[in-house]
């Protein structure tokens, strides 16, 4: 019964917000990618998001909200979140800000920091399932902790099935990356993690460049950030021109198709957007071809490039935990 893959129809989503009601965890879509969800103002329902992830308690998460209204209840929205806000919730920005004295959401969400991730989704579903709940929703991507995000309910049910009570379907996610996060604490903002929307359009609304977080002090940068995080099982090669025959190739743009154990283009026109949508999916397929290693060819580091490079680093890094 658990893990059980349920259409994202009326009848499910009222049943999923329930059992949500009920401290459960629901895997639901959004339009960046899944997300493992559980009441954010239920310890224990969230301690269980931790377990089911296999994820280090000092990884706080994002709660999700319907907007502005309910944000303004959880953190403190400076006027440049506001800004951001108005721009572009809901849709795929997360907002790190610090907490309100008097939200009732669970410490554990923000692993014990002063400061809560706040973002709206942009998907249907999502928005239904938070209508449903009443709650704000503490949902991470529906992956194990360090494995590639999950862009399929199947993927959903591959990783993490037996954990989550249901899993609502909606086929596969629109944009296929998470969202971008950024700081909003203290001092100038700080790009936690580049994500769906390009730092460049960010920082156009608020007028100011985003420190990456290389420029920024430990304590600002995103705790989650380890260096190896949604690493498929084969190793990754990098910013390859050519590869053997035994590699599995993972191709942007206008590259010719030569021999290789599985070859994937995630562009062929080389769109940045079409290209963020398939690579996670694309990772699983070629680490099931049974390759050793994966051959990725170069991706410019320009727009949504600059999130598809850090997630393709990040799975090439050496390994730092099981
Ligand atoms: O697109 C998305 O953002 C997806 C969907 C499901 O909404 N969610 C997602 O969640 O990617 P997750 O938990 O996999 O990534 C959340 C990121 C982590 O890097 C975490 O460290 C950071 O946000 N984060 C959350 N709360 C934070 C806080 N209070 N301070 C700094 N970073 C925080
Ligand atoms: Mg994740």
């Amino acid at each position: 019964m658990l893990g059980r893959i349920v259409p994202a129809n009326k009848e499910w989503i009222a049943e999923a917000g329930q059992m949500i009601r009920a401290g459960a965890l629901v895997a639901f879509p959004t339009e960046t990618v899944y997300g493992l969800g559980a009441d954010a103002t239920n310890g224990e329902a969230v301690a269980r998001i931790f377990e089911a992830k296999g994820r280090p308690i000092f990884n706080p998460l994002i709660v999700h909200v319907l907007g502005l209204e309910q944000a303004l209840i959880i953190g403190v929205l400076s006027p440049a979140a506001r800004r951001l806000i108005e721009a572009f919730w809901p849709g795929p920005l997360t907002l790190v800000v610090p907490r309100t004295e008097t939200t009732d959401v669970s410490q554990l969400v923000s692993a014990g920091l002063p400061t809560v991730a706040l973002r709206s989704p942009d998907h249907p579903v999502a928005r239904a399932l938070l209508a449903e709940a009443h709650r704000p929703l503490a949902a991470p991507s529906a992956n194990r902790s360090g494995h590639v995000s999950a862009t399929r309910a199947e993927h959903v049910a591959a990783d993490i099935g037996g954990k989550a009570a249901l899993i609502l379907d909606d086929g596969p996610t629109k944009l296929g990356l998470e969202s971008t996060v950024v700081s909003l604490v203290d001092g100038a903002p700080v790009l936690l993690r580049p994500g769906a929307i390009p730092a460049e359009a960010i920082e156009e609304v608020i007028g100011e460049r985003l420190l990456r977080r290389e420029e920024a002090g430990d304590h600002l940068t995103s705790p989650g950030q380890l260096a190896s995080h949604y690493a498929p099982r084969a190793r990754l090669r990098l910013n390859a021109y050519e590869w053997k025959p035994s590699e599995a190739v993972m191709a942007f743009g206008a590259i010719s198709e030569q021999p290789a154990r599985a070859f994937v283009n995630i562009s062929e026109g080389g769109d940045l957007i079409e290209a963020a949508a398939n690579l996670f999916a694309t990772l699983r397929t070629l680490d099931a071809s049974g390759a050793d290693s994966i051959a990725v060819t170069p991706i410019p580091q320009k727009g949504l490039g600059e999130a598809i490079n850090d997630r393709l680093r990040r799975a090439a890094a050496p390994r730092e935990q099981p």
